[in-house]
């Protein structure tokens, strides 16, 4: 089953509608800053509709062959970049919940890249959290994110917080300008997002197939 037809079978006036709209086949991209919770949340998501999930910062780990954190030190940002929007055109030929990294955005052809697959139906969410619950989440994984600790010691919480402020200002309007939906995770159980997210994507797609309807009238 698709993402797309998963998500519509959570309501059942959609399934009447169903065998007679022909809609592109579509996924959920989730894109937000660092620890905001894209890959937990995700997979949660793709178990839910029971559909493929892609991880691409994964997908580039195994495509490289070495961690992140490698790749930054090694080869630097731009290679890390090249090889992060190479995985995000051969992700958004799937039918799949994907995951993104949180820098994903900050590049213009990739922003490109989701306005056009935010055209034929991949739902792009945008899952928000303040600078404190994000400096909190990346604390728990020291060492893991290079933008963050660099190849020095890991930075305590009031410097990580600082500098999540400092990426987040850069980042936040075109995590904004990318989205078709907006879900907040601050002090929010994995399940309750996961629901936000899941039929604020059906409510999307039904509004869309309405709109296909009334411009073919
Ligand atoms: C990055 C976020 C990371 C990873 C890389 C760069 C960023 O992914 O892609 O370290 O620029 O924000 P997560 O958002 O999953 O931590």
């Amino acid at each position: 089953m698709s993402a797309n037809e998963a998500v519509r079978l959570t309501s059942a006036e959609d399934q009447g509608a169903q065998s007679s709209i022909n809609t592109p086949q579509s996924s959920i991209l989730l894109i937000g800053f660092m620890g905001c919770g894209k890959s937990s949340i995700g997979r949660r998501v793709a178990k839910h509709l029971r559909c493929p999930f892609v991880d691409l910062d994964r997908d580039i780990e195994e495509v490289a062959g070495y961690k992140i954190a490698q790749i930054f030190a090694l080869q630097g940002e731009e290679v890390f970049r090249q090889l992060e929007t190479q995985a995000l055109q051969a992700a958004l030929g799937k039918t799949a919940v994907i995951a993104s990294g949180g820098g994903l955005v900050t590049r213009s052809e990739n922003r490109l890249l989701l306005a056009q697959a935010a055209k034929t139906g991949t739902a792009i969410v945008y899952l928000k959290a303040d600078p404190s619950t994000l400096a909190k989440r990346i604390r728990r994984q020291p060492g893991k994110r290079p933008l963050i600790d660099g190849p020095g010691q890991p930075l305590n919480y009031p410097q990580t917080k600082r500098r999540v402020e400092e990426l987040l200002k850069a980042r936040q309007a075109f995590y904004q300008e990318c989205a078709t939906l907006t879900v907040c995770t601050d002090n929010r159980e994995f399940e309750t997002v996961v629901d936000e997210i899941v039929s604020g994507v059906a409510a999307g797609e039904a509004v869309q197939r309405q709109f296909s309807r009334a411009n073919r009238l």
